[in-house]
């Protein structure tokens, strides 16, 4: 029991493409932190920076997104003991060279059934080949790493099923089981609703709560969620309440017991629990957190430090099963 929980590996990846949100704290950051708070597994943040040359238009900067989403990382509470790691994906050609070997086994029909190419085929907007063979690569991230583990939104289930597909052809091809095959790991909410009260909360919408936002612009957002016309009176249902199912997300206990109570019982209108909302938001994001988010991205040498140190690591794992699949694949001639 020992040995199988020693050898748990988690990994989520984010693209640094812009400010983190509340969208991806609770589908992919918040159970990550959790996990690499746990003293026997070895939790992996990947930071899918050649992902986001995938984008049609690439409107921000990536390396300040990186540095950005590290820091957030790490200010949000990811432990960063030796046994965990935080590895930038451009640092690694290993992913590439993996991701070359699975392409031997993959038909592209299997690519052109995916969510993300099908929608850009029907806006009638030409594909690059970083978009069309995006799953791939992602296939690549998860299982280099080793991962059993990947804790991820909704949005993600299909890159999840396709990562067991590629893995089951490449290992049934090269006669080898090399990785371990991957479960993704869905929270209570997969995916939050994005400010416009109705499409997934999503950078590319333009509708998300910010997490490190100044604390006017925060609060001017939940202001302006959209609700319904029930009276302050009204009794509400909790459960049909956007407000609350964004707290529920994110807040303790208490406080999410609280606005259910207030909700059901009348007399808290909209507007009192949109600054319950915002609140909490500051009680989770802002103050000591913020802080620390702010200091490292002022003083980016503490990162540098704390990356470099991984980086070793995250070779180390990536060389020794790139030659175990060189080996397997016959590429082991006049090796020096
Ligand atoms: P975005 O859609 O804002 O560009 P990303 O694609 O970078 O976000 O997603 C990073 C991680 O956050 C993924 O695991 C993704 O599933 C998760 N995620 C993004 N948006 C949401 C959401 N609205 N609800 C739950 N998880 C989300
Ligand atoms: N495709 C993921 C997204 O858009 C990002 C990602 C890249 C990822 N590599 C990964 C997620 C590996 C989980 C595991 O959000």
């Amino acid at each position: 029991m020992e040995a199988q929980l020693k050898s748990c590996r988690i990994l989520t990846g984010v693209k640094p493409t812009g400010d983190l949100h509340l969208g991806n704290y609770v589908g992919a950051i918040k159970p990550l932190i959790k996990f690499s708070q746990v003293s026997q597994q070895e939790t992996f943040f990947l930071c899918a920076d050649w992902h986001s040359l995938a984008a049609k238009e690439i409107t921000f900067s990536i390396s300040d997104s990186v540095s950005s989403l590290i820091a957030a990382v790490i200010a949000l509470g990811f432990d960063t003991k030796e046994s965990n790691g935080i590895f930038i994906q451009s640092h690694y050609p290993q992913l590439l060279e993996l991701y070359w070997y699975f392409a031997r086994f993959i038909n592209t029909g299997l690519l052109e059934r995916a969510h993300a190419y099908k929608a850009s085929v029907q806006e009638n907007t030409p594909v690059s080949l970083s978009l069309f063979s995006y799953p791939v690569l992602m296939a690549a991230d998860i299982t280099l790493f080793g991962s059993n583990k990947v804790p991820v939104g909704k949005d993600q289930a299909q890159h999840l099923e396709y990562t067991s597909d590629i893995l089951k052809s490449f290992h049934y091809g090269i006669g080898k089981e090399i990785f371990p095959m991957p479960e993704a790991i869905f929270q209570e909410t997969p995916e939050i609703l994005g400010t416009d009260g109705i499409h997934k909360m999503s950078k590319s919408r333009n509708n998300t709560l910010p997490l490190f936002a100044e604390p006017k612009k925060i609060e001017k957002i939940i202001k302006s969620l959209p609700t319904d016309s029930k009276t302050m009176e009204e009794p509400k249902d909790p459960l049909k309440t956007s407000i609350f199912l964004l707290l529920k997300s994110f807040a303790s206990e208490d406080r999410v017991n609280d606005m259910s109570q207030k909700l059901q019982q009348g007399n808290y209108g909209y507007g009192h629990a949109k600054q319950d909302l915002f609140f909490a938001f500051e009680d989770t994001f802002g103050g000591e957190v913020r802080k620390r988010y702010l200091e490292l991205k002022k003083y980016p040498e503490d990162l540098r430090i704390l990356l470099q140190k991984y980086e070793q690591k995250g070779h180390e794992i990536a060389n020794q099963k790139i030659q175990e699949i060189r080996e397997s694949l016959d590429l082991n001639a006049f090796l020096f």
